[in-house]
């Protein structure tokens, strides 16, 4: 079964095997055993037997609705069409076929696990695999470099050492240093980039203090920064939709921190990474990751349709303004909020502006989208900026968030909380919105990576209006 899953080696499956392994990390699964299983059902039902009566396993198939969850360790799908996980139990209609897996697979969007009382929320699919004919030409084999690449300083006899921005502890802007430092190794499936810029994002400087420190584990020194733009400088053996000098972006999230890309290089799975668009700059591709694919995939988890009514809670800033673009490009009317200083730049996307400090919020909503109230909205901020979105909204009108605390469910609306994923298929989605001229990403500020610090200090501000850069030398 796991052999013939193997045989779709598409970045989209790849994601699905990779949200797997983090289950089985979670369940503290020998590293071994699950990097020989590497397909989807089979390591989360191996992930859902392991974690006994700790866990609970829930996929979630967003274009149906449907959850599959698990107690006492055994996986119970309650829609048996979204995939059979071996070793588990399976729903009412039994087992799945290999044809029916893999058709499935494409459809398990999420995949979070409950363990020892923190939840795990895995990079999942979304979107169907393309037909054999529709896949891209494979590339030609390229001559593999031998050893490691040229990072800044080699030294004989030792590691390639790179330039990198790194904490040494959690702390705060200060705590940011330069120093040389080993070059991130390359897995098999992992793209090593010579970074030409990177993105300064606000979950940054929440790493940087330490905020993350339960959530992911994490060594020292840690470079910092998940978005990157650059060339290719090496790829590994299993890598076939890259090659050394292409020009790339990517939002690189490792699932331990340490490998960042506030340096020279960095080194990411290749399902994370996709072509850079000819039109961005290096910034401008390198603002566009972690808070495109946010914009981009909460609007999908909304469903925003044109002709609908969105408000955005907070349009002006790296999530907001890529949001408010995306969502005018849909055809929606958007209504978002920000300071009156960013009225103008809102109405240059085409959204109508309100101020959220306005008493009046809800009534201006209203005035705007009809008596009956907005549709969905997008909710970046959270506090009294959610309250003000909710009371916006018409009676069961959807409402998703990518602030925490994630929202409670609430009677009478549908309420989303979405955790952005990497991925290289939707970046794709993006680079293509931005060749047709529908999007492009505002870059406030650039800084030499050595500023790193004033960027966070910057950034920390609260009132950045689009994105930061950091470019590398
Ligand atoms: N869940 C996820 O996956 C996810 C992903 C990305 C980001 N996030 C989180 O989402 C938030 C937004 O991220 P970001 O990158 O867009 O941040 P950002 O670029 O730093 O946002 C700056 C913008 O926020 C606006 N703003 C500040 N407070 C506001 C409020 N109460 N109401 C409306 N607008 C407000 C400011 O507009 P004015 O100057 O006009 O006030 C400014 O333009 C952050 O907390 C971030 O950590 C979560």
């Amino acid at each position: 079964m796991v052999r013939e899953v193997l045989r779709y080696p598409h970045p989209a499956l790849k994601q699905v095997a990779h949200a797997a392994r983090d289950a089985a990390e979670i369940a503290r699964v020998s590293a071994d055993l699950v990097d020989t299983m590497d397909a989807f059902g089979h390591c989360v039902g191996l992930a859902a037997t392991q974690l006994g009566e700790r866990a609970r396993i829930v996929v979630v198939d967003v274009s149906g609705h449907r959850k599959a969850t698990s107690s006492n360790g055994r996986l119970v799908l309650v829609d048996p069409r979204i995939v059979r996980a071996e070793g588990a139990e399976v729903g009412r209609e039994g087992c799945l076929s290999i044809p029916e897996l893999t058709a499935n697979v494409r459809r398990a969007t999420t995949i979070e696990v409950e363990a020892d009382g923190r939840r795990f929320r895995s990079e999942g699919v979304r979107g169907a695999l393309p037909a054999a004919r529709d896949r891209p030409p494979r590339r030609p084999a390229l001559p593999r470099p031998r050893g490691l690449p040229h990072c800044g300083r080699v030294q004989a006899g030792k590691s390639a050492l790179m330039r990198a921005i790194v904490i040494d502890e959690w702390g705060g802007p200060e705590a940011l240093h330069e120093a040389d430092v080993e070059a991130p190794p390359v897995g098999p499936d992992f793209v090593l980039i010579r970074n030409r810029a990177a993105g300064v994002n606000p979950v940054d400087t929440k790493i940087r203090e330490g905020g993350l420190a339960g959530a992911f584990p994490s060594g020292f020194p840690l470079i910092l920064g998940w978005d990157a733009a650059g060339t290719v400088e090496k790829v590994g053996p299993a890598v076939t939709m890259f090659r050394p000098g292409d020009e790339v972006f990517a939002y690189c999230r490792r699932h331990h921190l340490q490998y960042g890309t506030y340096g020279e290089f960095t080194s990411v799975p290749d399902a994370f990474v996709a072509h850079k668009p000819e039109g961005l700059s290096w910034e401008e591709a390198a603002a566009l990751p972690l808070a495109g694919l946010t914009a981009h995939q909460a609007l999908e988890t909304l469903g925003v349709r044109g002709g609908e009514e969105l408000l955005i809670s907070g349009g002006a800033g790296g999530v907001g303004h890529l949001a408010v673009a995306l969502a005018v490009g849909r055809g929606a009317h958007v209504i978002a909020t920000a300071s009156p200083a960013n009225h103008d730049f809102l109405r240059g996307l085409g959204a109508d502006p309100l101020d959220y400090h306005d008493p009046d919020l809800p009534a201006r909503v209203r005035e705007l989208a009809g008596d009956g109230g907005a549709d969905a909205a997008l909710d970046l901020f959270g506090g009294d900026g959610r309250e003000q979105a909710f009371a916006g909204l018409r009676r069961g009108g959807r409402l998703a968030s990518i602030a925490s605390p994630p929202p409670e469910p609430r009677e009478g609306y549908e309420t989303h909380y979405v955790f952005v994923r990497p991925s290289g298929v939707d970046l794709g989605e993006l680079a293509e919105l931005v060749d047709d001229g529908h999007l492009k990403p505002r870059v406030e500020e650039v800084f030499p990576l050595e500023r790193a610090a004033d960027a966070h200090e910057r950034i920390e501000g609260g009132h950045v209006r689009g994105k930061l850069v950091l470019s590398v030398p």
